[in-house]
């Protein structure tokens, strides 16, 4: 292998994957432009959709039945909310979803979700016979004029089910749950993840004000004034709040590279998501997988073997792993790629593996932190107040120093006033979330 070849390869790759603080300062003011506009419901990669609740009191109270469909699995919790900040899962199971569903037609997506609804209501012998109050975590941009419908705009993450776009997905589930018999199940609200995970938030701590999900997708909510909410026209409420879902995946003015280029055809909502795309989980590994082909191809890595690293053979738990190899051979990359069949590798090749992992992760992080900061100064120009922000996903809790970057660049960003920041890992945050904006919309 061409040392000086490779290196000048490496160099120019990081070049690219850098975000520098032009490019920062530059995201923050596109990226307030970008929230005025939607709020307006003016043209804006940045939908802004209200969520139709505020965050919690931690007086709500009862027990719900909450769903969470969003990514691969899909949940089913019976959730207690004690009223005084205290929420208990008492019983969740997981289904995963078929590829065939998330591609299939609407009905048979919601059928399945219904099937899975009653086989934990007779496995968890919680029953049919009772009135049971249900809150949706749907974690796709919906269209809410209340807490109990919504519109979906679009899918992301991979789902394609048709049917479903443009229609009613709290009717659709209704629909299906009563073909399946379950007349004593009430649909009663409808949240976004990020949503369900900032209310959690909230029960528990008043301070906090914004939810992210850094999952299989990303995104965001905060609270915001009725007033500024252009678009809503509530007069009579314009001092009050409410949730706002950015759905920040969406966001297009960042710097993107070559291979953003590449995954971003591959897909199939080409030209959507690009945030998204250079942050989360279905996406983080490929983009690695792309340049590790890329380098293949010229000979710069893996030079004597065969292997090609297909297109999604290369997961963002992969990426984690790799990155999290911190032993002195790097033994568990090498264990890694010799699964792979890619044997005898040098040192040097797995510390380069290592490497570009760092790079595309390190990016992800930087760009999470930019788009922290602007929520933040949207909501308190000079931060003055304390905010918490709840946060969960698999990129969060497993991506080796992304919390630590994050936090970093916020202290590049803010200074002494970073301290004021809190973030806060979520957990359940999309079952306990749903739970509480059910027991907002029944009481
Ligand atoms: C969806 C959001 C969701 C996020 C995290 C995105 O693809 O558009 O609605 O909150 O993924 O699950």
């Amino acid at each position: 292998m061409d040392n000086l070849e490779t290196n000048l390869f490496v160099d120019k790759l990081s070049a690219s994957f850098e975000i520098t603080k032009d490019d920062m300062k530059e995201m923050l003011a596109n990226f307030h432009d970008e929230m005025k506009r939607g709020l307006a419901d003016q043209a804006s990669s940045l939908k802004m959709l209200p969520a139709f609740v505020d965050i919690a009191t931690s007086k709500e109270k009862g027990k719900y039945i909450a769903l969470d469909l969003g990514g691969t699995n899909f949940r089913v919790l019976q959730i207690e909310l004690d009223g005084r900040g205290g929420a208990k899962v008492a019983h969740v199971s997981k289904f995963v979803i078929p590829k065939a569903l998330m591609r299939g037609t609407g009905v048979q997506l919601f059928n399945f979700v219904a099937k899975s609804i009653h086989k934990f209501l007779i496995d968890n012998k919680i029953g049919l016979n009772k009135k049971r109050n249900l809150g949706f975590t749907f974690s796709f941009p919906v269209n809410q004029t209340n807490i109990s419908t919504g519109i979906l705009i679009n899918w992301t993450k991979g789902f394609t089910a048709k049917g479903v776009v443009g229609s009613n997905v709290m009717k659709l589930l209704t629909d299906s749950i009563r073909k399946f018999g379950m007349e004593k199940v009430k649909v009663v609200a409808l949240a976004n993840d990020t949503v369900g995970t900032l209310a959690t938030g909230s029960y528990r701590d008043p301070r906090c004000d914004i939810g992210i999900i850094f999952g299989t997708g990303t995104n965001a909510c905060y609270r915001e004034r009725i007033g500024n909410i252009k678009k809503l026209d509530i007069k009579s409420k314009k001092n009050q709040h409410m949730i706002v879902n950015i759905e920040w995946g969406n966001f297009n003015k960042i710097p993107t590279t070559e291979y953003d280029l590449r995954l971003d055809k591959a897909t199939n909502n080409p030209g959507k998501q690009r945030m998204e795309k250079m942050i989360s989980g279905m996406y983080l590994g490929e983009i690695a997988r792309l340049i590790l082909a890329n380098m293949i191809k010229y000979k710069l890595i893996f030079k004597n073997s065969k292997a090609k690293f297909a297109k999604g053979e290369f997961k963002t738990r992969h990426l984690s792993f790799v990155t999290s190899d911190h032993t002195e051979q790097l033994d568990k990359i090498h264990g890694y790629l010799e699964g792979l069949g890619i044997l005898n590798t040098t040192f040097e090749e797995r510390e380069l593996l290592k490497n570009i992992c760092k790079i595309v992760s390190k990016r992800a992080a930087r760009i999470s932190a930019a788009a922290i900061s602007a929520v933040i100064t949207w909501m308190d120009p000079k931060l003055r107040s304390d905010h918490t922000i709840a946060i969960d996903g698999t990129v969060y809790k497993r991506l080796p120093d992304f919390r630590r970057i994050i936090l970093g660049e916020l202290k590049e960003l803010h200074k002494s006033k970073a301290k004021k920041i809190k973030l806060v890992h979520t957990k359940d945050g999309s079952g306990i979330g749903v739970a509480i904006a059910a027991a907002v919309a029944t009481s």
